[in-house]
């Protein structure tokens, strides 16, 4: 028997979004948005998840907060979404997804921003470039503070660089410190 409970819960938000992502490229996506809005005044933490994959039909839709649905040929669970959901309904929240059969999916999961049970984001640094340097699918990154934001696009990033990859050891480094003070700068202004 699986129990979804805070026991195999993830420790850090970026690890469910790092499952989202992976699912979207399961999909067959090859643009994800991925926006993340973090309004201290309304207390609210807000991740959305948005790709232009296969989508889901009805029946799909419905069975997918259920632990045992998966389109997994590898194992017979699929978690990540019901954990994801557990998660944020644990700190007030909710987790909502809609999806169209060959026009993507949209996930939108909310929490109570200073929810005693909320996990931190967590490595959002490395949950992007570890999903950036796979290079299987373009990324559209938003995350705002309190009215401040960081923003990229790896198909603006891609048309700089030309014919260089994002995988030259250059070019990770220099994402890597880019999206690393992205992030600070938020952090440090919001103070
Ligand atoms: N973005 C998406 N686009 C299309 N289908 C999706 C998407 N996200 C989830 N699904 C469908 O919902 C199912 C359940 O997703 P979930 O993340 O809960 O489990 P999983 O990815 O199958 O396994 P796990 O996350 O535990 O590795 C997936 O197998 C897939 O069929
Ligand atoms: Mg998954």
């Amino acid at each position: 028997m699986l129990y979804v409970d805070e026991q195999i819960c993830m420790r850090e938000l970026s690890l469910h979004i790092l499952d989202a992502l992976e699912n979207s490229l399961e999909a067959g996506a090859t643009v994800v948005d991925l926006i993340i809005e973090e309004d201290t005044a309304a207390d609210q933490l807000a991740i959305t998840i948005q790709d232009n994959g296969r989508g889901m039909n009805k029946t799909q839709l419905d069975r997918v907060f259920d632990p045992f649905f998966t389109t997994r040929s590898t194992r017979h669970v699929g978690l990540g979404i019901p954990l994801f959901k557990a998660a944020a309904e644990r700190c007030g929240g909710s987790l909502t997804v809609v999806s169209q059969p060959g026009e993507g999916t949209i996930l939108r999961v909310t929490f109570e921003h200073s929810h005693i049970d909320r996990a931190p984001l967590g490595d959002v640094r490395g949950t992007l470039l570890a999903f950036i340097l796979a290079e299987a699918c373009d990324v559209h990154y938003v995350h705002r503070v309190d009215g401040r934001e960081f923003e990229f696009d790896t198909t603006d990033i891609r048309t700089e660089l030309g014919d260089a990859p994002l995988t030259h050891p250059m070019v990770r480094k220099w994402l890597q410190e880019f999206i690393a003070e992205g992030e600070q700068n938020l952090r440090r202004q919001s103070q």
